[in-house]
């Protein structure tokens, strides 16, 4: 059985002295693809290296909002130099996040729809961070009409409606573990309504570790806990999950 972690950061100092050991043991394991993703230029030079480095990674490349106000033209050049590098399979992630707003919510935006505009004129998906956002995240990336381009909502926090609606516009939904936490209701809910045609798993290695693993670092090989979650909540087989899923995400980033 294979699975894909459609959402990692490879690139942080979390995984600095046992990089090696934490991809073979995915791919190993049935983790047959990685997608690390870059938030600020430094981490996406690195995640770019590591997906030239390991055949099963491959790299997206963006400005995470909490880096917004550091998007300048020369940035911006930086991603569009770099978005057709082998490899490179979307911009991300971007987005909005008015929970921790590390960066003001002016540059937070700006920023949003700078990206959305590259990824629209190199025709890339797009990797989406709301938290906090859900309605002004909607309503740009409507403006925006991303949904030419399409993409997915990470980690995504909003109820079921939200979920049908960026389902409608033409993304996907990408479950991390949290999905394994009892008090995750309104996540398990979602999972349990949209259609696993629609769905991503993902890790966010080196946060949200899934249980058994919860407080702990987080990894790729542990997006099978995610799988497993999915296929108890929607009482479907984990076969049927690790199939679907890696078609959807093999389909949303073009993997060969
Ligand atoms: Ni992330």
């Amino acid at each position: 059985m294979n699975f894909i972690d459609s959402h990692a950061h490879l690139d942080l100092p979390e995984f600095k002295k046992d990089i090696y050991d934490v991809i073979c043991r995915a791919k190993e394991s049935g983790i047959e693809n990685i997608i690390t993703i870059g938030i600020g230029v430094q981490e996406c030079k690195t995640a770019m290296r590591i997906a030239e480095n390991y055949p099963s990674v491959y790299a997206a490349i963006g400005i995470h909002p909490h880096n917004a106000k550091s998007l300048d033209l020369k940035t911006l050049d930086f991603l569009e130099n770099n978005v057709k590098t082998k490899k490179v399979v979307a911009l991300g992630e971007m987005g909005l996040d008015f929970f921790r707003n590390h960066s003001s919510k002016e540059d937070q935006i700006r920023a949003f729809r700078a990206q959305l505009d590259l990824a629209k004129s190199v025709k890339l998906p797009v990797i989406i961070h709301d938290r906090d956002a859900h309605d002004e995240t909607l309503s740009i990336l409507k403006e925006e009409k991303a949904g030419l381009i399409g993409g997915v909502i990470h980690c995504f926090s909003g109820d079921a409606e939200m979920a049908f609606k960026c389902i409608d516009m033409g993304f996907y939904i990408s479950i991390p573990g949290t999905v394994t936490f009892k008090n995750s209701k309104e996540q398990i809910e979602v999972a349990r309504k949209i259609p696993i045609e629609k769905i991503l798993i993902e890790t966010d290695s080196p946060f949200l570790s899934p249980v058994p693993y919860r407080g702990k670092r987080n990894e790729p090989l542990y997006v099978k806990y995610v799988a497993e979650e999915i296929a108890k909540i929607k009482n479907i087989q984990l076969e049927d999950v690790a199939r679907t899923t890696v078609a959807n995400t093999k389909k949303l980033f073009s993997l060969t």
